[in-house]
């Protein structure tokens, strides 16, 4: 699947585009502020249903008005070209695809599945386990037509389960809820460790080759290592009652990244963490690629802010060796590693232009 073609309506800074992109590489010049990463931030929502800065709506409706909207074409199977339409106003979205009301964002990502390597990615490492969560998932969520059903069933469960544990409730009321629970939490507990036996492997490659320090992945289930999870439930349910809330189980699962056998977030200076999680990102994208070749679209958004020269090329050519949609940012238009650019646009003021067609 490659995106064809967007059209932005009142985003950001961004007011009007109409832009045709190319299958391969795409880079967006333009001086600080201008709306580059704005521009990603319109692709990315396209295909993920949300901004990966904020969570907060009204910060993407362009200043003065009502809402946004985002239409993309894009082309390749399942189906020759789809159309994703997002509107957006402050209160929430609308999301069409080919036309009828999807059921859910990650029904975007079956058409258009963009990932990010911008430079906040060092989050994913530094910050709480919710993140590194939300990454796993994305991409079990590729491997596993059932995931996200046992995802929906597993969290159904366990707000049930925490309603029923809250002050005044009939203590046996939550442990109607425990073997949907523990059913669930089971499964999405094995469809994480088959995929994290896909991600090591890569990781361990790409870590060898961007750091020279030997990486590896350290998963938590949610719950004490050698216990089952209904163990775990069982020992933990005395302690939930009194705090009104489920304290194991898939919800609280983790994965630890090691370089050279320490816990990257302790021991690894910024620009390490950002190749770290950049290599986590490409391992994902690699695995993406695999199942289903021509899938995946990568967003760049300064590739070069604090990467030397060095890291950067190695970064790039990693990324060269994929062969996914490249959607790339830079103050300048000579950025080193990546070839010429299929099209290059340059980002002036919120106005993006496309630059002259080489020959
Ligand atoms: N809702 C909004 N309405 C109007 N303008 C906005 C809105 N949100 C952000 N902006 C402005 O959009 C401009 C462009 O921001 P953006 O982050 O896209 O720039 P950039 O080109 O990526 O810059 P840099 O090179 O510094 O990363 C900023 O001046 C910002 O204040
Ligand atoms: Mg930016």
């Amino acid at each position: 699947m490659t995106l064809a073609r967007i059209e932005i309506d009142e985003f950001r800074c961004l007011e009007r585009a109409r832009l045709r992109f190319d299958p391969q590489y795409n880079l967006f010049v333009g001086p600080n502020a201008s709306g580059k990463t704005s521009l990603l931030e319109a692709i990315f929502f396209l295909g993920r249903g949300r901004s990966f800065r904020t969570r907060r709506l009204d910060r993407l409706v362009r200043q003065g008005q009502d809402g946004f909207r985002l239409v993309g074409w894009v082309e390749g199977p399942p189906a020759r070209t789809t159309v994703l339409g997002i509107g957006g106003t402050r209160q929430g979205t609308e999301i069409r695809i080919g036309g009828a009301a999807a059921g859910s964002a990650a029904e975007l990502a079956l058409h258009f599945p963009p990932q990010i390597i911008d430079p906040e990615i060092h989050k994913l490492l530094e910050e709480g386990p919710q993140r590194r969560r939300r990454f796993l998932d994305w991409g079990v969520f590729h491997v596993e037509p059932s995931f996200l059903e046992v995802w929906q069933r597993y969290h159904r469960a366990l707000r049930q389960r925490n309603a029923a544990l809250k002050p005044g409730s009939d203590p046996r009321a939550s442990a109607v809820w425990d073997p949907e629970l523990l059913a669930a939490g089971s499964a999405l507990d094995e469809m994480r460790r088959r995929y994290l036996a896909l991600l090591g492997p890569l990781l361990a490659d790409y870590g060898r080759r961007l750091l020279g320090v030997e990486v590896a992945l350290a998963y938590q289930p949610g719950w004490a290592h050698g216990e089952t999870f209904p163990e775990a439930l069982a020992r933990s349910t005395e302690r939930d009652r009194r705090f009104g809330v489920t304290h194991v189980g898939a919800h609280r699962a983790d994965v630890g990244v090691r370089a050279d056998g320490h816990l990257a977030r302790e021991r690894v200076s910024r620009g390490q963490q950002k190749l770290l999680a950049a290599a986590l990102t490409l391992a994902q994208l690699a695995i993406q690629e695999a199942r289903a070749p021509g899938s995946g679209a990568l967003l760049l958004d300064d590739p070069a802010a604090e990467l030397d020269g060095h890291r950067l090329g190695l970064l790039l050519e990693l990324v060269r060796e994929l062969r996914v949609q490249l959607f790339v940012t830079a103050l300048r238009a000579d950025l080193p590693g990546l070839g010429a650019p299929g099209r290059m646009f340059h980002v002036e003021q919120g106005r993006i232009e496309a630059a002259a067609e080489p020959g």
